[in-house]
């Protein structure tokens, strides 16, 4: 992997990527990222083989693909990132590329993770006192830490390692329940399979200390101690004038599309679910636990007791735009699959990111980038316009279509403002019969 202070130097605004070929995109990122032959191979090919599958999980039947793309122009924290994605869904990777653009010519982004820091829950009923069971825990702290870390020397040896125990007593339809939270730092890694052996190793010790009877004992996903701050800053709101709005009507409707989402729990699911575009793809393609993300942060937003949106903007009194949001994000660079599948290992290379706090950085950025992108075109030109192109080649490409082609009936379909599988196949046989007409002038 590359150092940090290397990819510091790199530029990850290049301009017209978009119109290069697969091929030839690959190839450019050369400059970005050294890919070898083998690992182009593989990022077209086979990101994953029939056999690692097989090992991976059970009951293997084949190998699933999804495109993967690259967001460009992200600047964060002062140093440019190239944003593996691996999504089905057209348009994200190229709001996110515009937005991030658009931040970085405006403004400025930065992003800041705190330690990371897992929740390991153990679950301890039918202690006859649990207040009395809890203490006595306690007294015993500082041994039950000890023990837990002999559990994994090496996490130890990289500076993580439980760090501390809360408890809780909570009252349940079953009676109360003594719940420990043990906080262990995991480092570079997501940590669930390290936590989660600790918790199982002192769970019956705990109970039996307090007299009970232990029954869960497992990583929690609501890592609010792993969070990550991020923040954006439009200084020049005319870059945001769009659809007839100048940039400061612009940014307004921005605020009130928040508010929206802010106060409405059917409107802030969606807004939500537009920060995930920008993170899942990340997730997937750096090897992480995209489901363990996106129930973290839906139950973070729902912090206060009300679910509502995660992120927040406003405008100052210098009249810039501000973007901000404050999500957990377990993620890691080490253990899991990350070592393992090929894909993700190009993938990695790709971030250039030295530490799994780096990664969880870039991934709240990606989202804040994501969601900001869908709220401004929501608020302005509407979402169907940028939509249609992209789905439009969907559509021509099951009527039939494509390469070239695929790309000319899609357009020809957005033009129109029909993009209609049935419209697809006229649009289709129409461009055959000109061409082949077209081939048959020419030969005469
Ligand atoms: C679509 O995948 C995401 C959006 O619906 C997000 C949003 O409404 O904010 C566009």
């Amino acid at each position: 992997m590359e150092t940090s202070k290397k990819s510091r130097k790199r530029n990850s605004r290049i301009s017209g990527f978009y119109k290069l070929d697969f091929a030839q995109r690959q190839e450019r990122l050369d400059e970005w990222c050294k890919l070898t032959t083998n690992d182009k191979w593989t990022l077209k090919k086979e990101t994953l083989t029939a056999e690692l599958a097989d090992i991976m999980i059970e009951n293997a039947i084949g190998v699933f693909g999804l495109p993967i793309g690259v967001a460009l122009n992200f600047k964060v924290n002062k140093k440019d990132y190239i944003v593996p994605m691996v999504i089905e869904e057209s348009s994200v990777v190229a709001a996110a590329s515009n937005a991030a653009r658009l931040i970085r010519e405006n403004g400025s982004m930065t992003s800041i993770a705190t330690d990371p820091i897992m929740i390991s829950q153990i679950q301890i009923v039918d202690s006859p006192d649990p207040e009395k069971g809890r203490d006595k825990i306690l007294e015993k702290k500082e041994d039950l830490l000890r023990l837990a870390n002999q559990q994994d020397p090496t996490l130890i040896d990289l500076g993580g390692g439980a760090r501390d125990m809360e408890i809780r007593i909570i009252d349940t339809p079953s009676g109360k329940m003594i719940i420990v939270h043990l906080l262990v730092d995991t480092r570079d890694a997501m940590g669930a399979n390290v936590v989660n052996t600790m918790a199982e190793t002192l769970g019956p010790i705990m109970a039996e200390i307090a007299e009970g009877e232990v029954i869960c004992q497992i990583v929690s996903n609501l890592s609010d101690r792993r969070t990550v701050k991020v923040h954006f800053e439009i200084e020049n709101l005319d870059c945001l004038a769009r659809a007839g709005y100048t940039g400061r009507e612009a940014a307004e409707r921005i605020i009130k599309a928040y508010h929206f989402a802010d106060a409405d729990p059917y409107r802030a699911t969606t807004h939500n679910k537009g920060v995930m575009n920008g993170i899942d793809g990340l997730i997937i393609a750096t090897g992480n636990d995209w489901r363990a993300v996106e129930a973290g942060v839906h139950a973070y937003a729902a912090r206060d007791g009300r679910y509502r949106s995660i992120s927040k903007y406003y405008i100052d009194d210098k009249n810039h735009l501000h973007g901000e949001m404050e999500i957990p994000m377990a993620i890691g660079i080490v253990g899991g699959v990350t070592k393992i599948h090929p894909g993700v290992k190009i993938l990695l290379k790709f971030m250039g990111v030295s530490s799994g706090t780096e990664l969880a950085e870039v991934a709240a950025a990606a989202g804040l980038i994501q969601n900001f992108a869908a709220v401004w075109t929501l608020a302005t030109e509407g979402i169907q316009k940028g939509h249609m192109t992209l789905h439009a080649r969907n559509v021509a490409v099951f009527a039939g279509a494509f390469g070239e082609l695929a790309v000319k009936v899609a357009n020809q379909m957005a033009h129109e403002g029909r993009v209609k599988y049935d419209r697809a196949k006229q649009i289709i046989k129409l461009m055959l019969l000109k061409e082949e007409e077209e081939k048959k002038k020419n030969n005469k």
